[in-house]
């Protein structure tokens, strides 16, 4: 039996993203070439993280932190970064891989002075390579984010009342004061409405 054997660097810059190649199954938000290249964009940036697992030089799962959409109501507060995406090579996946990509970003200094967001659509999820319901879906992100500080927060984003499995999780850093955190707790219901 072939042992498999990763290792997770992080946050990585965009010269050694380019040095790297993608497994081609990471493709669950959009094919893994341009995956890479968003990976590539969101590492250039200077607030912005890309942590990955890498075996045999090949990119084999990440997790990206970006500034969030300035369309939505979590760009008002600039301590706010949203985890954009955790995504896993469905050849590597159940072994722990996005729970050390998870420990590993967890345990750089970045995420103690933001409120990290996790906006979890069950559009985006893949039932199908899992063979997870949409429930026991949401239960594996939350089993995932959970043990690394993200706890489960109630708001009226639209998109995220959109659809019961939804779940919007964040972490909030330790060197968050009061007075950032009760600003976070202000935009969790704003009462806005898509039209
Ligand atoms: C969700 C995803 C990131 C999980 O990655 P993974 O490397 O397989 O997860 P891990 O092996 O680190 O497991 C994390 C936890 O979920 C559980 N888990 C993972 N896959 C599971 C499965 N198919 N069935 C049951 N539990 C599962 C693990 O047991 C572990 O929980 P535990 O620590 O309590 O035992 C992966 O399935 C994936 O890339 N999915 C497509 C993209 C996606 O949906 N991303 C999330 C939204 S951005």
């Amino acid at each position: 039996m072939i042992e498999k054997t990763f290792l997770v660097e992080g946050p990585v810059t965009s010269e050694r993203l380019s040095e790297l190649d993608i497994d081609p199954d990471i493709k669950n938000f959009r094919p893994a070439h341009i995956q890479k290249k968003a990976l590539t964009q969101i590492a250039s940036g200077e607030i912005e993280k890309v942590f990955i697992a890498v075996s045999q030089e090949k990119i084999i799962g990440y997790v990206a932190f970006h500034l969030p959409h300035e369309m939505t109501r979590w760009s008002k507060l600039p301590f706010i970064i949203e985890l954009g995406a955790i995504e896993i090579s469905p050849n590597w996946r159940y072994c722990g891989v996005a729970k050390a990509l998870m420990i590993a970003a967890a345990a750089h200094g970045f995420m103690e002075n933001h409120v990290v967001t996790s906006l979890e659509y069950a559009w985006h999820w893949d039932l199908k390579g899992t063979g997870l319901d949409m429930f026991s879906y949401q239960n594996v992100l939350y089993r995932l984010f959970s043990p690394v500080g993200f706890e489960v927060f109630c708001t009226d984003d639209p998109d995220i009342i959109e659809h019961p499995a939804n779940i919007f999780m964040a972490r909030i850093g330790k060197n968050i004061t009061e007075e950032k955190k009760e600003q976070f707790m202000d935009l969790l219901f704003t009462g806005e409405k898509w039209f």
